[in-house]
């Protein structure tokens, strides 16, 4: 079963994953959660209120949650969780996405990574039943750097 979920989340990234702007540093993930996206959209918004130094949340709707993501060297990233129910019957599909100016920090350095994992991280839903992070380095600039360093 979660070889199959695997799967399907690399089908979804082949099929929408977009070539980012090359003046950008950015990482893309896809998560498979076995609960309802409602579920899912409330803790993400938790999660991010729940570090108001380094987040600051935008517009949410039942399918997307946008937020800001300032780092302490002042380095600002936007930050995209776009929840989708329909592909999973008893789960929720989120893409989410960090993307910062790329002059900043041209190494990233897992930074964009590591936005998006603490906000999955503060939310406890690595821990729910289902869970699957799909990405790697081609989406996500720094990601084998950063994964060590989230913590
Ligand atoms: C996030 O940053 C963008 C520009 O990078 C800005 O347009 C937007 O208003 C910011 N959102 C919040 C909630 O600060
Ligand atoms: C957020 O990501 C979704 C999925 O990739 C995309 O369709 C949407 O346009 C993005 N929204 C913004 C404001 O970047
Ligand atoms: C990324 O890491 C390199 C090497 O450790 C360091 O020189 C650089 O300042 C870092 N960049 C950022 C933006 O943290």
């Amino acid at each position: 079963f979660a070889a199959f979920l695997l799967l399907l989340g690399m089908c979804i990234i082949i099929t929408s994953g977009r070539p980012a702007p090359s003046s950008n540093a950015f990482c893309r993930i896809i998560w498979l959660f076995g609960v309802p996206c409602d579920q899912v959209n409330m803790a993400i918004v938790t999660g991010i209120k729940d570090d108001k130094k380094s987040y600051k949340l935008g517009p949410v709707t039942p399918d997307q949650i946008l937020a800001n993501h300032t780092a302490k060297d002042g380095e600002i990233a936007n930050l995209n969780f776009t929840m989708d129910s329909t592909t999973l019957s008893m789960g929720c599909h989120v893409q989410g996405s960090s993307v910062s100016p790329f002059w900043f920090s041209p190494f990233d350095n897992g930074t964009n990574y590591c936005n998006l994992y603490k906000v999955i991280k503060g939310s406890g839903l690595n821990k729910t039943p289902g869970f699957v992070e799909f990405t790697n380095e081609w989406l996500c600039l720094g990601f084998g750097a950063s994964v060590c360093k989230c913590y």
